[in-house]
């Protein structure tokens, strides 16, 4: 680990030799990226509001924005500042995660650290802290401690985006209570989240105003891909974005609670999230970035070998889902038997499957999703008559399958929080690790939305204690992920996006673009438990009106393209029998080495290598909306020297997501870095490689 001062370039020297535009105010203070391609200027205008502008290749991408918060008792951080201090410093580091996309990890900055005071009272002191990396940057407002101030009450942070031309977005609403939305594509101008359609209706939404929520990605006129989100969320309220679409501009909105007047309060010394923009000339860039992991604390857990393992992981849930099977015992149709869950077991053993996860194996489905029923339907520790499960832990360690247990909230946050110590103990007495959660409804205490800060302290005290418990988290119905993974690597993947579950349910089916969409934005945030690899595309008889818009060979690329350490292998076994194609499946690992974005556009296509953790097996894959794509590949990402037997995936040259999602062909040959890969995707698409070392 290095950390050393870099002298900045005096601003004077840079702008005189055309590196970028400067504020023309005496106080403009400047830092660019490590290779110089980002640079950030902040300074106080002539009223003294604090403002930002960011560069890219020399031209502006953020104009001047202007910074600050306003707080409930009517005072503002606003204007009449002044800078009192500069600081400058260069980081760098190498670190390693104990699961990911990549082991090792580039953090590499230059840092900027401006410390404003008010001018008038109260006076109020705080920083402002610039990280600029080479794919992008982020900032943050960094509280000291300071006389007479004990808390902020923050009505609203008032940051801005304001953008140099009318970019192009793929955005979501900024939805206090839900992110299960569909990702649409406007310029920024033309952005209304109020406009409901084409929206699902999600047991809780609560859309206030015209927002979006982040990541939002976007492509400017000059073909720079943007991305905004945020990093290390802990204890403060969600960032939406609000739009101004006249000025091209977005401005933070904090996601707020009807139980306080503040959308945040916060005990001085304190620092908000950062503030990220990831900046990319391609798409690709995007994906490749580390920017949110690196703006977190390191691991804070320690070794977590022992219990937070990636694997995938079959379940009794697909089946509820397409209503073969129900959550409830009441009905005569319970899916959680230790008789279902033994035979899952076997079939997980046999296929290279680690996991099982049940869902329905504890009392209260009954009336779960009723208003007045579901505070403390839930115990999380009594299992229906028919579901014996200890005999099932016992049975799955014998044959090396780890349960996943599941506590489904009903959003009954209270109730969990006073039950969570007796669920989370029957796990340790059962020697069980890995759980996954889920809050669907609206939040009781009621007033509080999934986004604010109250529930952010929620999540975040899960994963606190559930690492007292040596327990991994699942969480669907999540806060979204902004990095944290790196402090608590026992937040071991999530939702938090509209995954395959509605494609099992009419109407709402995921359309041939979802994933290119997801890949681009909510993926930039970390894994996603999607839960891939349905291979009864029509989902017939169960569903015949619905389906999934997708080819089968894309559902086997989901595996490599979107990034979760624990994949879900989702469907009934029956409909793997004799496909020569579930064996990409039981190849394919869920932790990386390293991963490399080979092509892609934001929302068309995209085409991802990664390398086995722990070893020299490849795997490659690739995605398309609606539209056919023929792609022509160098493999230089592998090693010199080395020959690879490949098998390919594809989609038959007849297939298509709606008219013949099952056609594939399964073509061997061997490669080397100096090969070539055709790879032709059907409309709706994929294609998914394996690449295996020749000793
Ligand atoms: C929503 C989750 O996303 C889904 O996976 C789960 O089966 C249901 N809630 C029931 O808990
Ligand atoms: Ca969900």
């Amino acid at each position: 680990m290095t950390k050393a001062f870099k002298p900045r370039l005096p601003l004077s020297a840079a702008a005189l030799i055309g590196l970028f535009p400067v504020f023309q105010s005496a106080d403009a203070a400047s830092v660019a990226s490590p290779n110089g391609e980002i640079v950030l200027n902040c300074d106080t205008d002539a009223a003294g509001i604090a403002r930002y502008e960011v560069l890219f290749h020399g031209k502006p991408v953020i104009l001047p924005s202007a910074l600050g918060f306003s707080f409930t008792d009517g005072s503002a951080i606003a204007d009449k500042l002044e800078i009192v201090d500069e600081v400058q410093h260069s980081f760098s580091e190498t670190y390693e995660l104990p699961w990911g996309e990549r082991r090792l990890v580039e953090n590499t900055y230059n840092e900027l650290e401006l410390t404003l005071r008010q001018k008038e009272a109260p006076g109020l002191l705080f920083t402002l802290a610039f990280r600029v990396y080479d794919d992008g940057l982020g900032f943050r407002y960094e509280f000291p401690e300071q006389n007479g101030v004990k808390a902020l009450e923050i009505a609203d942070e008032n940051t801005q985006f304001r953008f140099a031309d009318d970019p192009m977005c793929w955005w979501i609403p900024g939805d206090w209570d839900c992110y299960e939305h569909l990702y649409k594509k406007t310029r920024l101008s033309e952005i209304d989240a109020l406009d409901r359609e084409g929206l699902n209706k999600p047991l809780s939404s609560t859309i206030p105003e015209n927002s979006v929520d982040t990541p939002v990605t976007m492509l400017t006129s000059d073909g720079v891909h943007l991305s905004l989100h945020e990093a290390s969320l802990l204890n403060y309220s969600g960032m939406t974005l609000r739009v101004n679409p006249q000025e091209h501009m977005l401005q933070s909105s904090l996601v707020g609670s009807r139980r306080t007047e503040w959308k945040a309060r916060c005990e001085l010394p304190f620092s908000t999230p950062w503030r990220t923009i990831q900046i990319s000339d391609t798409a690709g860039g995007l994906i490749d970035s580390c920017l949110i992991i690196n703006l977190n604390e390191p691991n804070k857990l320690g070794d977590v070998s022992d219990y937070v393992r990636p694997m995938k992981y079959v379940g009794i849930w697909w089946e509820m889902h397409l209503d073969r099977n129900t959550w409830a015992y009441e009905g005569g149709r319970h899916g959680a038997t230790t008789e279902n869950a033994k035979k899952l077991i076997d079939f997980a053993t046999k296929n290279n499957i680690e996991g099982l996860l049940v869902e329905g194996w504890n009392t209260g489905w009954e009336n779960w999703t009723d208003p007045e029923a579901r505070e403390g339907i839930f115990d999380f520790t009594t299992a229906y008559p028919d579901y014996d499960l200890a005999e099932v832990a016992r049975y799955g360690k014998e044959k090396g399958v780890e349960l996943i247990m599941h506590h489904e909230t009903s959003a009954a946050i209270t109730t969990y929080i006073d039950r969570m110590d007796a669920a989370f103990g029957l796990m340790r007495d059962l020697d069980l690790h890995c759980v996954k959660t889920g809050h669907v409804g609206d939040i009781i205490p009621v007033g509080e939305y999934h986004h604010g800060q109250w529930m952010v302290n929620f999540y975040q005290s899960v994963y606190e204690k559930a690492a007292k418990y040596r327990i991994a988290i699942n969480a669907h119905e999540p806060i979204k992920p902004t990095g944290i993974r790196r402090t608590y690597p026992n937040a071991i993947s999530r939702e938090g996006a509209r995954g395959q579950e509605y494609n099992a349910w009419s109407p709402g089916s995921n359309p041939p673009d979802h994933v290119p969409n997801l890949v681009y934005t909510r993926l930039l945030a970390g894994p996603m438990d999607y839960t891939p690899g349905v291979f009864n595309i029509k989902l017939k008889p169960y569903k015949p009106d619905n389906q999934l818009n997708s080819t089968l060979v894309k559902e086997l690329a989901l595996y490599v393209v979107l990034y979760s350490p624990i994949q879900m292998v989702v469907d009934l076994p029956e409909y793997y029998e004799g496909e020569p194609a579930f064996q990409f499946i039981r190849d394919v690992p869920c932790d990386w080495e390293e991963s490399h974005t080979l092509n892609g556009e934001v929302g068309q296509y995209v085409t991802i290598a990664r390398r086995e953790r722990g070893g020299d097996a490849w795997f490659i894959g690739s995605v398309s909306d609606e539209k056919p794509r023929h792609f022509e590949l160098k493999l230089d990402f592998l090693p010199e020297g080395k020959s690879y037997r490949m098998v390919k995936y594809a989609d038959a040259e007849d297939a298509h997501w709606d008219k013949n999602p099952c056609a594939y062909t399964v073509t061997r040959s061997v490669v080397t870095r100096d090969s070539v890969l055709t790879l032709d995707l059907a409309p709706g698409g994929g294609a998914a490689v394996a690449l295996e070392p020749i000793d």
